[in-house]
């Protein structure tokens, strides 16, 4: 079952996590199985401190009694686990499906090693198949749309509750689907150009490894 490869991979990110680490954690289903087996942990004496990339892990943290620090006065983070949407086998990775690409991003760039946990769905031979989310400024939404249209067939402001979504940033985010060229990392140089974006989920270099179930069998790639 998907939910059990997600289990099974995070517990096999978690082995990873020495006691006095710095821990980035993740966001979304698959990471909250990371952060429940780290307070699991905790509760058995290990001593670690984290970072969160969302206002919701780092709820879950708190409940569990992961004990949090502000990642605004944190410079490096020793370990981070998270999920994605898609990755390949060069750890090429789309994350943001549920909106934390931006924090995941800067707290994958802080981090000494990144590391991916998936169940076997998310593992494709080439990236695109999911939507790129591009998390922009408000005030630049029809501006950035436009210049998203040359590298994506389809750009569409993310909705929730018939509003646009907004990020624990206050940002909106316009979802790319159906890139126009093969290059990746020509897009993603022609997205961080455009004025008004803030981030996106691109993730073609920060990942380090990864932990991936498939019908209970746990697969690890390193970089
Ligand atoms: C959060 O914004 C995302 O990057 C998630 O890490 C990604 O969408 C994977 O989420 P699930 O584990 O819920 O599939």
């Amino acid at each position: 079952m998907t939910d059990d490869d997600k289990r099974i991979a995070a517990e096999a990110a978690v082995s990873e996590v020495q006691p006095g680490m710095l821990v980035g954690l993740g966001t979304g289903t698959t990471a909250a199985f990371a952060i429940q087996a780290l307070g699991r942990r905790v509760r058995e004496g290990l001593r670690i401190e984290a970072v969160a990339t969302s206002l919701a892990s780092e709820r879950q943290a708190h409940d569990l009694g992961i004990p949090i620090r502000d990642f605004a006065t944190v410079a490096s983070v020793d370990l981070t686990i998270d999920g994605a949407d898609e990755i390949d086998d060069d750890l090429r990775a789309i994350k943001g499906a549920g909106g934390a690409m931006l924090r995941e991003k800067v707290v994958a760039a802080a981090s000494a090693r990144m590391v991916v946990i998936a169940d076997g769905s998310k593992r494709v031979a080439a990236i695109g198949g999911r939507a790129v989310p591009v998390e922009i400024v408000p005030f630049a939404a029809a501006f950035v749309a436009q210049a998203l249209e040359p590298l994506f067939a389809s750009v569409t402001l993310r909705a929730a509750d018939e509003r646009p979504y907004v990020t624990d940033n206050g940002n909106h985010i316009l979802d790319c689907r159906s890139p126009r060229q093969p290059l990746w990392p020509q897009i993603e140089a022609a997205i961080q150009a455009i004025s008004g974006i803030c981030g996106h989920g691109l993730f073609l270099h920060q990942v380090d490894a990864a932990y991936i179930a498939d019908r209970g069998v746990v697969s690890r790639l390193e970089r």
